[in-house]
């Protein structure tokens, strides 16, 4: 469940560089595709992340923390997708997507027990 939970990640954020070039190529109907298989992969994303927590025999608050950042880079991939798209200002949710993204990195490989690097 842990590599699923990896490739998820890896493919949406790939997904997300995709939807990037297409929309500043211009070619919004490609971006716009891209974009719904892309919030697909959140679900597998969300399935993955949900089934790692329900191995969980005793919830601690690291793994609480945990999943709220996941939460909030999906949010920002999300955001900033929709920002760029929309030829708006999208920094701010970039800013975000780097901290949460390092944050989720730091906490799942880092500190957390179940996974493919346990700590
Ligand atoms: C794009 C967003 C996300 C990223 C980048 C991310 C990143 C990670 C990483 C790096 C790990 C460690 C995997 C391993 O050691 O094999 C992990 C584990 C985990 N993630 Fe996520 N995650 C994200 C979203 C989520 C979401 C939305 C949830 C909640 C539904 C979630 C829940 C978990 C749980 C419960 C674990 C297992 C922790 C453990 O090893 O004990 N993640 N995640």
């Amino acid at each position: 469940m842990a590599h699923l939970h990896i490739t998820a990640w890896v493919v949406a954020l790939a997904l997300l560089m995709l939807v990037l070039t297409f929309s500043r190529a211009g070619n919004a109907k490609a971006a716009k595709i891209t974009q719904m298989v892309m919030r697909l992969f959140y679900l597998v994303i969300l399935y993955s992340g949900g089934s790692l927590f329900a191995s969980y025999a005793n919830i601690g608050v690291l793994v609480i923390v945990k999943m709220l950042v996941g939460l909030w880079v999906i949010a920002a991939i999300e955001m900033v997708a929709i920002k760029v798209s929309k030829g708006q200002p999208a920094s701010s949710w970039w800013i975000q997507l780097v901290v949460s993204f390092v944050l989720a990195l730091i906490l799942g490989f880092g500190f957390m027990p179940l996974g493919i690097l346990p700590a």
